[in-house]
């Protein structure tokens, strides 16, 4: 948090940085090797960024309340009435999260007018990656990208997007970075329970996908923003390696006993929905009133609130506390469940393409989940 906010000078504070620099920043190689990749420059003329593209994907298998009621002991109006769910879309057949993040990138790409040689990093936030060392080198390599920008995952659960958003920001004006990629998406239908009446109704996959590019300070669309993670909370929230593989066995003289160890793997999600719940109403209301703080915005000035999409009266109790009345408030998991990590670029991508959100609106986002983490960015679309 502090990390970042140091990362993060005020636009004003780069005007007057004592360097200054004829043409834009290139990205250029040190001289060590033709071969090796150029390094970024520190962006002395683009201290803002600005998010100019967005795209999602989501799988064609949807799966109805009344088709759960077929497999646990449930209702549509039970998990409507309690969530505010629907339907939700599920991995089936040939459908992979690389697949649906590629879809969601090549969307955002188009809408941003960027082509994908143009990228200079890529973000992928997921917490269910097609490889345990990471998905983002393997959008990199889907999407074409020649000149092979670098491309790595961040690990945040249904804080992963707005996480994401942040550092991109970081590396944009801090590292000189101008296209970056921030890609969200999740399949934690893989780590469902499917016979959990409790949390198999929540959850669904999908990717979503925001190009955000270096700017002017004037037209800078990162306001402000508000970061906390509290690992005591992760008993509430967690798909854990499973217990008897995280430690190799050791005798009394520190002689390994199990050995190699056994192939691993992780528990299905354990969840107390109250406690989430509670944490969720308490602490995202906090975060989005310091982003606001730091941003020097009152409540008001917000055009929408897109909060990371879990369950609909979390939604409502935040807009509540914050007074914004529920026509400017973003919502669409009635469609796709919570989607971790993709919820919110999906429903901004939504409300975009709809022409709901207009192009220079204020938008307050907030992710909270598993870790526990939890965070807001005030941030303008355009
Ligand atoms: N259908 C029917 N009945 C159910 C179901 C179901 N699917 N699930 C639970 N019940 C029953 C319970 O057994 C209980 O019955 P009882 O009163 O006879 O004991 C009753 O309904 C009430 O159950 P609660 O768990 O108390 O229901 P609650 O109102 O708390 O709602 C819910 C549960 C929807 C999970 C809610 O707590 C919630 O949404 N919490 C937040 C969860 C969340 O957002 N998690 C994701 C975080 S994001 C991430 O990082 C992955």
């Amino acid at each position: 948090m502090h990390l970042l906010s140091s990362l993060l000078p005020s636009p004003s504070s780069y005007t007057h940085f004592p360097l200054s620099i004829d043409s834009p920043p290139k990205l250029f190689a040190l001289g060590l090797s033709k071969d090796l990749p150029p390094l970024p420059l520190p962006n002395l003329r683009y201290p803002g960024c600005k998010l100019v593209g967005c795209g999602s994907a989501v799988p064609t298998l949807q799966i109805s309340n009344d088709d759960l009621s077929k497999m646990v002991d449930t209702n549509d109006e039970w998990i409507s009435v309690r969530t505010g769910i629907r339907r939700r879309r599920v991995l089936s057949g040939r459908d992979n999260l690389i697949a649906l993040g590629v879809d969601a990138s090549r969307k955002a790409l188009e809408m941003a007018k960027v082509d994908p040689d143009d990228l200079d990093l890529i973000l992928m936030c997921t917490s269910t990656p097609e490889d345990l060392f990471g998905s983002a080198p393997q959008i990199q390599k889907h999407l074409g990208c020649k000149a092979n920008p670098l491309a790595y995952d961040i690990t945040a659960a249904c804080s992963g997007f707005v996480l994401g958003l942040i550092s991109a920001a970081c590396h944009i004006r801090g590292g000189g970075f101008r296209n970056v990629l921030v890609i969200g998406a999740d399949a934690l239908s893989r780590y469902v329970d499917w016979t959990d009446r409790g949390s198999c109704i929540l959850f669904g996959d999908a990717a979503g996908a925001v190009l955000v590019q270096a700017c002017d300070s004037e037209e800078d669309g990162l306001f402000g923003f508000d970061l906390h993670s509290d690992g005591s909370g992760q008993r509430h929230l967690n798909a854990s390696i499973k217990e008897h593989e995280s430690n190799t066995a050791l005798d009394s003289n520190g002689s390994v006993l199990d050995f190699p160890p056994r192939k691993s793997s992780y528990s299905f999600i354990q969840m107390n929905g109250k406690e989430v719940f509670r944490f969720a109403v308490r602490c995202v209301p906090q975060s989005i009133e310091s982003a606001l703080e730091k941003a020097g915005l009152p409540a008001s000035s917000i055009d929408w609130l897109l909060l990371h999409q879990a369950n609909q009266r979390i939604i409502d109790a935040v807009a509540a506390r914050l007074e914004v009345p529920s026509e400017r408030v973003i919502s669409n998991l009635a469609n796709y469940g919570n989607t971790s990590a993709a919820s919110i670029p999906l429903a901004l991508d939504e409300a975009v393409r709809s022409g709901k959100v207009k192009a220079g609106q204020t938008i307050a986002a907030a992710g909270f989940g598993a870790g526990l983490t939890w965070g807001s960015a005030i941030i303008r679309w355009g």
